[in-house]
């Protein structure tokens, strides 16, 4: 276990320590664990529904906002039955794993309206065909870019790779800034990353092609490796992207160091924030893409659902319906510029007037897809991770790397 996964699982060792008093004794403590949401939007939600339900105390365990160190935490807790937490929010890959491993339960029939959330997220709250949580926030992979930047050098916004890096030649490099940040550490985000630049050369991983035609599977991987490692060795991005995860690359973005960024939705509201040095310089846009090929983001996001070990189901199912209902939605869309999963929040006035660039969202979201929705993932992420961030630090050619990632994941699909 890595040192992230270690302060994770400490965070719920605390938890067991400190977490089984509540303030009024015979008040029903519900543990909910999700990561941290820095607009403390989650934490007031909380707080408003404790004032509300006396009786009941809500304690909202903030968790290290990486998906990794949180899923290692949460398995290792979960395989020992451990009771404390109630609720997880549990990102949109880890569905069918927990679900089968019988760690979170079905949700009672009616407790999710199928037709008020967004196809896609609720897509990733199915296993087999049950609802197993509910869809919280939704993601999708954005290209940020230094609108202040492009236009005063009479750059247009790039759609292809190769515009992408006339771009950062002519914009970025005179000013001695980096062209593009984003996250190149050995962790669920490159498996994100490697996706978006996969597709925009129009490579595939799905399983028909991984599983029938390999060689076309392989010949994308290496056209996609080729493209990354030409970010690094021309110097548009810088060789620490190599250590990246969402908040390094994000910091350099919102700090004036870099031209382009590609990170999640969540960095608007600190793009646009008090300690952004950009405040009002930055625009949105989709990925770019090879010529002739289209560019697609690949899905985020994160659901909220039941522990089986719940010892107070019916309240936690109570703080669940209220916490990814849709007044939370609104505060934390407005509040922290997430992504709400009910459709209605998107045609809501107070939303869109705290998130006009909602809108510039809309056209990155045509464009989305999937990673792989399997029990299997966590082993299908670890041979992408693997195999591309190797590649990337030149341990091994991309044309081995793609070999063993298409031959390593071809034999999971076929299990
Ligand atoms: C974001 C996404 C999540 C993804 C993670 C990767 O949190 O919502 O789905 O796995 O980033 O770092």
């Amino acid at each position: 276990m890595n040192t992230t996964s270690l302060i994770a699982l400490c965070c719920i060792a605390a938890l067991l320590v400190t977490g089984c008093s509540s303030p009024e004794s015979g008040d029903i403590q519900i543990v909910f664990a999700a990561g941290n949401d820095p607009s403390g939007a989650t934490e007031a939600l909380v707080d408003e529904y404790n004032a509300a339900h006396p009786g009941v105390r809500v304690k909202f365990q903030a968790m290290p906002a990486n998906t990794d160190t949180q899923h290692d935490a949460y398995v290792t807790y979960l395989s020992a039955r451990e009771s404390t937490i109630d609720l997880y929010s549990l990102d949109v890959i880890w569905t069918a794993e927990f679900a089968r491993a019988g760690w979170i339960v079905p949700l009672p029939e009616g407790h999710i309206r199928a037709d008020e959330f967004l196809g896609g997220p609720l897509e990733s709250v199915t296993y087999e065909g049950t609802f197993y949580a509910v869809p919280w926030f939704t993601d999708a992979g954005v290209l940020y870019y230094r609108k202040d930047l492009l236009e005063e050098a009479g750059v247009p916004v790039p759609e292809t790779w190769t515009d992408f890096r006339r771009a950062c030649r002519e914009v970025a490099e005179p000013r001695g800034m980096d062209g593009f940040v984003w996250q190149g550490a050995r962790y669920e985000g490159l498996v994100c990353d490697f996706l978006e630049f996969l597709w925009s050369v129009g490579g595939t991983l799905d399983e028909t092609t991984v599983v029938e035609r390999p060689k076309e599977a392989e010949r994308g991987v290496i056209e996609a490796l080729g493209l990354m490692i030409s970010f690094t060795e021309s110097g548009i991005s810088p060789n620490g992207v190599l250590t990246y995860k969402e908040e390094d690359s994000r910091r350099l973005f919102t700090e004036g160091q870099s031209l382009f960024l590609r990170n999640w939705p969540y960095v608007w509201s600190i793009t646009e924030g008090e300690g952004s040095k950009i405040n009002g310089l930055a625009g949105i846009a989709p990925l770019p893409h090879v010529e002739g090929q289209t560019s697609y983001s690949t899905i985020g996001g994160w659901n909220v659902a039941l522990s089986t070990y719940s010892k107070h189901p019916d309240e936690a199912l109570d703080f669940l319906r209220f916490i990814t209902g849709e007044r939370s939605m609104k505060k934390r869309a407005i509040e922290g510029g997430y992504l709400p999963t009910l459709a209605s929040t998107y045609e809501d006035a107070d939303v869109l007037a705290a998130n006009p660039h909602f809108a510039s969202f809309s056209e990155v979201f045509q464009n989305t897809r999937n990673r792989p929705r399997s029990p299997h993932y966590p082993r299908m992420s670890d041979i992408i991770q693997e195999n591309v961030h190797r590649a990337l630090t030149h341990e091994i050619e991309p044309g081995v790397a793609a070999a063993d990632m298409v031959r390593e994941l071809a034999e999971i699909m076929a299990e």
